[in-house]
């Protein structure tokens, strides 16, 4: 090592780049909103592209809309280190989910300079693709197509409109086929793969803990449920032999909450939408379709949770006469974090006197996609009340200045080892 375990960022600089990336947003929409493949979002990649060329990286953007910031080091071929996060929101999002693993790196790459520290290893900063799940029901686009996982079938998702991912692609100036083909990562040597990115969770917060260190990451099963009942007058058909689609749908909202609630370890469940296709007041609903997710760092949880699920709808809704159809999607598996990334981030945060504690993610993160090509580690900081994914979200900048430092202590302990 060069004598230097960490570097100290600079706290008004990254609290400047935070407040610019923030300026674009979509103003019709409450909160910060800058979604994948829109206007606000193609204009804050080249501001992206010009921090990091201001910082000193050289970069482009490679055929799956990644941005790539590259530091050189002094070993040329040596595998290289890489950090980075997401810079898209969800609707009516945050300031700094994502946005601060990419703020970091642009930040960890500029103290480097200024400090006169030239890496052995290339340290390359990535600002990944569309991380969000979009209108096409798919996140990590980015890091998913690095480690190969991007398929045709998924661009040929449709949205709402009988748009097509492929179409999205295109008109955001990417080449469909270009972009499926872009997995230079698993051709490349990695020496490892290191995320900052707050917590999104109360956990740090109510411990007192200013850093997290990832553990593992929770998988992801995703599920559209088709009830079909019988349309009938709402005024005239007795309670009792009604096969309201509405009601199955009800059942089966508080069933996955159920399941939510009776996990051993970190699981969790959820239903996001129920959308009935009766559109009068007064007819009994027969055609209703509902989306909900399941996540765990316990595999067999979800594989439990799966089969549980299913019955139980199935039995309640027949119970009033409705049909079921279950389409499963599987986002992520379960990841674990590598032990030695763990460790080297915690003896990271030591070094520097700062209290850490080891965390599951309940959240996804281009990390996940990341640990197929290399070992890779997350490094996380508190989020105020455990907010995310809504306009409140909110870290304090000294979490996020001791965030950087972490991490870059354990991009220079990589380095070294
Ligand atoms: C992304 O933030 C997710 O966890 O879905
Ligand atoms: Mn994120
Ligand atoms: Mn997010």
């Amino acid at each position: 090592m060069l004598g230097v375990s960490s570097l100290t960022p600079s706290g008004s600089r990254v609290a400047a780049e935070l407040e610019a990336l923030s300026g674009f947003r979509d103003d019709a929409i409450a909160g910060w909103t800058r979604e994948v493949f829109t206007d606000p979002y193609r204009e804050s990649r080249e501001w992206v592209q010009n921090e990091m060329r201001a910082a000193g990286l050289e970069v482009h953007v490679d055929a799956a809309g990644n941005i790539i910031g590259r530091l050189a080091g002094t070993a040329p071929g040596a595998p290289a280190i890489i950090t980075g996060s997401h810079t898209d929101t969800v609707t009516a999002g945050g300031r700094f989910d994502g946005a601060v693993g990419v703020l970091g790196g642009i930040e960890t790459a500029r103290r480097l300079q200024e400090e006169g520290i030239r890496l052995t290893h290339d340290l390359i900063v990535i600002d990944f693709l569309g991380e969000e799940p979009n209108e096409f029901g798919l996140g990590c686009l980015g890091s998913r197509t690095l480690a190969g996982h991007l398929t045709s079938s998924d661009l040929d998702r449709v949205n709402g409109y009988g748009v097509s991912l492929g179409e999205r692609y295109s008109g955001f100036g990417l080449d469909p086929g270009a972009a499926i083909a872009a997995d230079w990562a698993r051709n490349t040597a990695i020496h490892g793969y290191v995320e900052l990115h707050i917590e999104q969770g109360p956990t740090l917060e109510q411990r007192g803990i200013p850093v997290g260190i990832v553990t593992a990451i929770a998988g992801i099963e995703r599920l559209v449920t088709t009830f079909r009942g019988r349309a009938d007058h709402a005024g005239t058909r007795d309670m009792d032999s009604r096969q309201d689609a509405m009601v199955a749908a009800a059942q089966a909202v508080l069933a996955v909450r159920r399941e939510g609630c009776s996990a051993p370890v970190h699981g969790v469940a959820t239903t996001t939408q129920v959308h009935s296709l009766t559109d009068s007041p007064n007819v009994i609903p027969s055609l209703v379709t509902m989306h909900s997710e399941i996540r765990s760092i316990d595999a067999s949880w979800l594989s439990g949770t799966r089969r549980r699920l299913a019955e139980e709808i199935q039995a309640s809704a027949q119970a009033s006469g409705v049909d079921v159809e279950f389409d499963w999607t599987h986002d992520n598996d379960v990841v674990e974090a590598a032990r030695d990334v763990q460790d080297i981030a915690g003896a990271a945060a030591t070094e520097i006197g700062v209290p850490w504690m080891p965390i599951p993610s309940g959240a996804t993160h281009d990390a996940v996609h990341m640990a197929h090509l290399t070992r890779m580690g997350m490094i996380f900081i508190p989020s105020r009340d455990g907010r995310s994914h809504c306009p409140e979200e909110w870290t304090q900048i000294e979490d996020i200045t001791t965030g950087i430092r972490v991490l870059s202590g354990t991009i220079l302990r990589m380095d070294a080892d």
